[in-house]
């Protein structure tokens, strides 16, 4: 890579290549409720969605939708859950032909609820489902890739296969979203140039401050861009030789659904770093997409509503 003027020059490309989503694909059954219910409470929905779900799937269908090329590696299920998810990723022109197939395996299924009161959404995640090996992803081709973006899920695995690409595709960038504290995630920090966490992997390590944790964060690892989503309350990032900066949230009127804002923040900072933007302007427009996202009903924006950052 060449000298570094700004401290994320190296994470940003201009290739034309695809980018290559590695995680979960998910059946989603959002059930849009008026308010949250109690413990005990029988409630109606006033709305039932069936959709594919899955954080790099989401995010993956985002980058499609904004002119990236996409491929998904990931374990898939035996059933006709499976069908449906393969048939969307098929129609965001997703390439799934390196995903894994169990046999007799059950598709992951999150049953969400979505408050019309706030746009909150509740999800409970029910998997048995062998994740993604580095054996399997060994068989993926890294030839043209644009960027690699991993899912912090299975970290001895995952590190293995983040390893893979440093090794045999030194100049391909890597993102890898931090969701959750799991054990062994610390194996995680070391290769990807983009650590893309969230508030919840923030706090359980003891941080109540962005900043606080990303000083934190870059330490740990080489990383040379740390980003942090905060909810409502936007985002916040640091470039390695840098200084915390913090994005306030894109407040939508009214928020109506924010279940996928995460993916749909990290399909931003990934589209805005391969576009050669700045951190910063790269930050700024996955904030606006994700709050362009919360005020609309689903992940991905349909083409009558664009997204558009203006
Ligand atoms: P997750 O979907 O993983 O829970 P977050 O809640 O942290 O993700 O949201 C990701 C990004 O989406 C935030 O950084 C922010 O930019 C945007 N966002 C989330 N909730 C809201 C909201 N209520 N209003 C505006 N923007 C939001
Ligand atoms: C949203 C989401 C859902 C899925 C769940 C998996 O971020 O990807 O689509 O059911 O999270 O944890």
């Amino acid at each position: 890579m060449h000298a570094i003027s700004d401290p994320v020059e190296a994470v940003r490309v201009r290739s034309a290549g695809p980018v290559l989503g590695v995680g979960i694909a998910v059946l989603d059954l959002v059930n849009e409720v008026a308010v949250y219910p109690a413990e005990d409470d029988e409630v109606r929905a006033l709305a039932l969605r069936r959709v594919r779900g899955g954080n790099v799937t989401n995010s993956l269908a985002v980058l499609s939708r904004l002119g990236h090329g996409c491929r998904w590696v990931g374990t898939l299920g035996d059933d006709p859950a499976a069908d449906l998810i393969l048939a969307d990723l098929a129609g965001h022109g997703i390439e799934v032909r390196d995903a894994v197939r169990v046999p007799g395996g059950t598709t992951p299924t999150s049953s969400i609820l979505l408050s019309r009161a706030g746009g909150s959404r509740t999800i409970v995640h029910f998997r048995d489902l062998p994740e993604l090996s580095a054996d399997d992803f060994g068989r993926v081709s890294l030839d043209g890739l644009a960027w690699v973006h991993f899912e912090g899920r299975n970290p001895q695995e995952t590190a293995r296969m983040i390893r893979r690409v440093r090794e045999e595709a030194p100049d391909v960038p890597i993102s890898v979203e931090l969701e959750k504290r799991r054990p062994g995630v610390e194996a995680l920090l070391t290769g990807p140039q983009v650590l893309l966490a969230s508030r919840a992997f923030a706090r359980a390590g003891g941080f109540e401050d962005a900043g606080d944790f990303l000083e934190d964060l870059l330490v740990c690892s080489d990383a040379r861009l740390g980003v942090v989503a905060w909810g409502a309350q936007g985002a916040a990032f640091l470039a390695r030789g840098g200084h915390v900066q913090r994005v306030p949230a894109y407040a939508p009127t009214p928020v109506v659904d924010t279940l996928g804002a995460g993916d749909v923040f990290n399909a931003g900072v990934i589209h805005g770093l391969l576009q050669g933007l700045p951190a910063a302007e790269a930050l700024a427009q996955a904030v606006k997409l994700a709050g362009l996202k919360c005020g609309h009903r689903g992940v991905v924006m349909g083409p009558e509503s664009p997204p558009t950052y203006d």
